[in-house]
């Protein structure tokens, strides 16, 4: 419980301890899971509830046809409330690369409404296109796309290559609470009774009944024009939290529809299905990044972060939209069928059933601006390079940081450090990096150091770095308000704190005691945060020293829902509800710079960041906050990476063994077999947990984790191209199985099997006691062999596999080309010039590719072309490997130490290489029963083109 640690290191008086610990225990309950009590309902939401509550029908927009303005690259349009007659600027533009923008603002607002900028990486680039008005309204085509804008009511049909993928407002759900000056009170005291008017009025009814049927009237015409005034318009409580509202109700919704579709995804961050659910039985789902003690699955509330990103898909083709919005947002999501309407019956004629499924999703965001890209695909892989193009491509990062991350809160000093790092060492235990959490600082002072306990840190640092191995600490965006604190002071003179709606600072409370926020929303601020991590100032600090940002919602203990109020101030006058969703990706950023900074731009960061939204993949790594050691948050943790992954974030990862909680060996032993496959594998652990390190298990447990360690390490090669494919793709690592098989129904609600780039499937053992698995190998036509035995199996059926404790359910995709490393040393860069193994699992054509990319793994030097990107293939009995497209220039040692062709029919006579103008034989070995052929030692520099043939 965070209760128990809570009074370490901090300074406070006996009261003050007291009020704390009284907070915790309300804040945590006595339940050992969620309070639901600590976060809104969609119905305590006022605007929440507010637009669910509106009714589907004709949209009371229309757009007033004189002021269409036709441009290059799309139209801009007044579209006017017909019932307030409120006027809103609609633009719609198609952007390169098969996308359209449509933004909708209030025309001339009372105040300026936040758009947000912060999520892309420059402004979109448009794209030429044909703009025609038509009777009804107005036609923008470009090549494979179509907007179709009807005038009245207003409403857009979106089409690729003919085909209707994506509707807008047909079910009339657009509404802009438009900025308003705030009635005055009408003064119950104007009755002339006096002091108890308003009782004495009501008793008087008789009197005032002419009175009361005007009001009535009054609010009647309000309520027809739009304009009533409900309860949590002008301010709104949330248990004993007051948000004052001072600009009144300022929501947008629409409504988004996409014909044909019955699967849609994304939308993170949630405990609950990778296929997202239909919402009529509850809640929306929620988006505002929260930090939600013990949270609970199979729920839609909103946790540490959000990407308001959703993909839909079907057989056709795949469709993405990102609401570009960083308010506290909900999703609803229904489904209807689309024959209803002319397209529906239109598309019903040519497909054997006379309905067409449809997905119906409404969004609603509190502030902000309407800022929609409907991202056209039309196949997966295109929608992750359209939105990387938007919101940047993933970091690559070093190569370190793909491996294996021992983590616990806390190693508490300089002897328990060197201690773990022995055993692991001791126990053939491969790690890269141990981390530090909050009690490695002095009381809570980030960039500070329990001197007591961490004496000479730099050193203890650099004696790890010996072995190859990097630090992490941690640092928190709350600052203790403590005088004397360097940090402190600094932020507080300098004015860099958020400051609360009346302009005084914002103090809250958090891991320190009374906490102050830097306020990132300001340029200069997050410059100021970057700085503070160069070596000089941050005492202690090496570049072996790596950095992780956690509760960066912001977490608040004494704010509402456990986070900052709304009515606070950022940089530039804009409300904390306005951007809640950007301020943890703003502190990932300028800490991520702040790395940069402190080489000179030379070494690529690592950071992990808790909160995250659209964006975050530019600066790092995510993982999925504080679960439990149980079976069942074993089993979330796969949807939960999937859902992040597909949202364009692929560095994700969840904590290995539980975060609460004590796990059983057997959990722990499963828990590392599946963490080996996520993206970032970090095992972490309360501080009030028992030690759980993987050198204290059984000796059988034991033997399981190290073995999935050493797999982990043995794949690097693999992993880290699959990062650099990320990187200039978009496309995650971890992957749906439908990514890679967009046409195979079966694939599209499964979520127990994750692909690892295009060449690898995993389906982790997630329950207790199971020694089998029941899985399903995708693609009719696909080959697949199971990775320890190499036995091949037909893909587009279920497959029994037998799975013991020591058995990792994993397979090779034919026509798949893996490069492994097969010598496992205590850490990665360790392994640098080993030489490499590459699998090559035949496909039913006896064909194969892949690639491999290579560089220092830790500068930002590959970017001037000092790196290799080698290009694989097997065909016709000959393996080549050869310089890539774009590959650049490289100096290594590691070299070529063996082929493993799996799946190859029959054994050879002999087996020559060619490099330049020589050729060798080389000798080979082969495996009837399974049908391997290994060839050993080409012995080629991994940067020599070459070829061998098998005769
Ligand atoms: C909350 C984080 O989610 C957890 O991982 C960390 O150990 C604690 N904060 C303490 O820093």
């Amino acid at each position: 419980m965070y209760t128990m640690s809570m009074g370490k290191g901090l300074n406070l008086y006996p009261l003050h301890l007291f009020l704390l610990l009284l907070l915790l225990l309300l804040l945590v309950g006595f339940s050992g899971s969620v309070d639901r009590n600590n976060f809104k309902t969609c119905e305590q939401s006022s605007f929440c509830k507010r637009n669910r509550a509106l009714t589907p029908g004709p949209s009371q927009y229309a757009v007033s046809p004189e002021s269409l303005l036709i441009e290059d690259s799309g139209c801009k349009m007044d579209v006017v409330n017909k019932k307030t007659g409120v006027v809103l600027r609609a633009e719609l533009y198609t952007l390169s690369d098969n996308m359209i923008r449509l933004k909708i603002n209030e025309k001339s607002p009372l105040r300026q409404r936040y758009q947000v900028e912060e999520s892309l990486v420059g402004e979109p680039k448009r794209d030429k296109c044909r703009v025609q008005r038509s009777s009804e309204g107005v036609v923008v085509t470009t090549e494979t796309a179509e907007a179709v804008v009807n005038f009245d009511p207003f409403k857009i049909d979106v089409s690729i290559n003919g085909e209707i993928a994506v509707v807008l407002n047909s079910r009339g759900l657009l509404n802009i609470e438009h900025y308003r000056a705030k009635k005055l009170p009408v003064p119950t005291e104007t009755h002339e009774n006096g002091e108890e008017g308003e009782k004495k009025a009501e008793e008087t009814n008789g009197a005032n009944e002419e009175e009361k049927e005007e009001e009535k009237e009054e609010e009647k015409a309000e309520e027809e024009e739009g304009e009533k005034e409900e309860e949590g318009m002008w301010e709104e409580n949330f248990k004993s939290h007051h948000d004052s509202k001072p600009y009144g109700p300022s929501s947008v919704s629409l409504d988004v529809s996409f014909p044909g579709v019955e699967h849609v995804y994304g939308i993170p961050e949630h405990a609950d299905s990778f296929q997202l659910k239909h919402t009529n039985d509850g809640d929306p789902y929620r988006l505002f990044n929260l930090d939600v003690f013990e949270y609970e699955l199979n729920n839609k509330m909103a946790l540490y972060g959000s990407i308001p990103v959703m993909l839909a898909h079907n057989w056709s083709k795949t469709i993405g939209v990102f609401w570009n919005n960083a308010a506290e947002t909900w999703i609803d999501i229904t489904s209807s069928t689309a024959n209803q309407n002319i397209l529906g019956k239109l598309m019903a004629m040519f497909k054997s059933t006379d309905e067409i499924p449809q997905t119906d999703t409404h969004w609603i965001s509190e502030s902000g601006i309407i800022d929609l890209f409907i991202i056209l695909g039309p196949r997966p892989h295109d929608v992750f390079r359209q939105y990387a193009s938007l919101t940047g491509f993933p970091a690559l990062p070093p190569y370190f940081a793909v491996a294996y991350h021992q983590c616990r809160w806390n190693y508490n000093d300089e002897k328990d450090v060197e201690n773990v790092d022995r055993q692991l060492d001791e126990n053939d235990l491969p790690y890269d990096v141990l981390w530090l959490d909050i009690e490695h600082t002095n009381g809570k002072k980030y960039f500070t150091w329990d001197t007591g306990k961490f004496p000479n840190p730099a050193e203890m640092q650099n004696k790890l770095a010996t072995r190859g191995r990097k630090m992490v600490t941690i640092i928190d965006p709350h600052i203790k308000r403590e005088s004397g604190y360097h940090i402190h002071s600094e932020a507080d003179s300098k004015g860099l704190y958020v400051k609360k709606a009346d302009g005084s600072t914002y103090e809250g409370w958090c891991w320190p005691g009374s906490s102050s926020w830097i306020d990132f929303l300001n340029p200069d601020n997050r410059k100021w945060w970057s700085e503070q991590f160069t070596l000089d100032k941050y005492e202690g600090s090496t570049l072996n020293l790596y950095t992780w940002n956690d509760m960066n919602e912001p977490s608040v203990f004494n704010g509402p829902e456990i986070t900052m109020h709304k009515d606070a101030k950022h940089y530039g006058e804009w409300e904390h509800r306005d951007v809640h969703n950007v301020y943890g990706m703003l502190q990932h950023s300028a800490t991520y710079e702040g790395h940069k900074m402190r080489s000179g731009g030379r070494e690529r960061p690592f950071v992990l960041s808790r909160a995250f939204f659209a964006g975050s993949q530019r600066y790092g790594a995510i993982w999925t906050g504080d679960n439990m050691a149980a079976w069942d948050h074993l089993r979330a943790s796969l949807p939960m990476v999937l859902s992040v992954g597909v949202a364009g974030l692929p560095f994700v990862g969840a904590d290995v063994g539980g975060f609460f909680k004590d796990p059983g060996q057997e959990l722990v032993a499963r828990w590392y077999q599946a963490g080996s496959f996520y993206p970032f594998f970090r095992a972490h652990a309360h501080i009030d947990t028992k030690r759980r390190e993987p050198y204290l298990m059984d000796e059988e447990n034991r033997n399981v984790i190290r073995e999935a360690l050493r797999l982990r390490y043995k794949l690097l090669p693999y992993w880290y191209t699959l990062f650099y494919q990320s990187h200039i793709s978009g496309l995650p690592v971890a992957r749906p199985l439908w990514l890679e098989f967009p046409r195979d129904k079966n694939t599209y609600n499964i979520e127990d099997q994750m692909m690892i780039g295009s060449g690898l499937m995993v389906r982790p053992v997630m329950d207790e006691g199971a020694n089998y698995v029941q899985l399903y190998l995708p693609g009719s036509s696909t080959l697949w062999y199971d990775y320890d035995d190499q036995t091949a199996h037909n893909g587009g059926r279920r497959q029994h596999v037998t799975a013991p404790l020591s058995k990792i359910p994993l397979f090779i995709r034919g026509g798949h080309i893996i490069p492994t490393k097969q010598r496992v040393r205590r850490s990665s860069s360790l392994t640098l010039d080993d030489p490499y193994t590459l699998l090559i699992a035949l496909d039913a054509q006896e064909k194969a590719k892949g690639q491999l990319f290579v560089d220092d793994g830790h500068s930002f030097d590959y970017q001037n072309e000092k790196f290799l990107l080698r290009d694989f293939n097997f065909n016709g009995n000959v393996f080549s490997s050869k310089a890539g497209n774009g590959s650049g220039q490289l100096v290594t040692k590691a070299w070529v130490e063996r082929l493993v062709i799996i799946g190859y029919g029959k054994k050879p006579s002999s087996v020559a290489m060619k490099t330049g103008g020589n050729t060798e034989e080389l000798r080979f070995s082969y495996n009837d029963n399974a049908k391997v052929l290994t060839i050993g030692r080409p012995g080629v520099v991994i940067s020599t083109d070459f070829t061998v043939t098998i005769n």
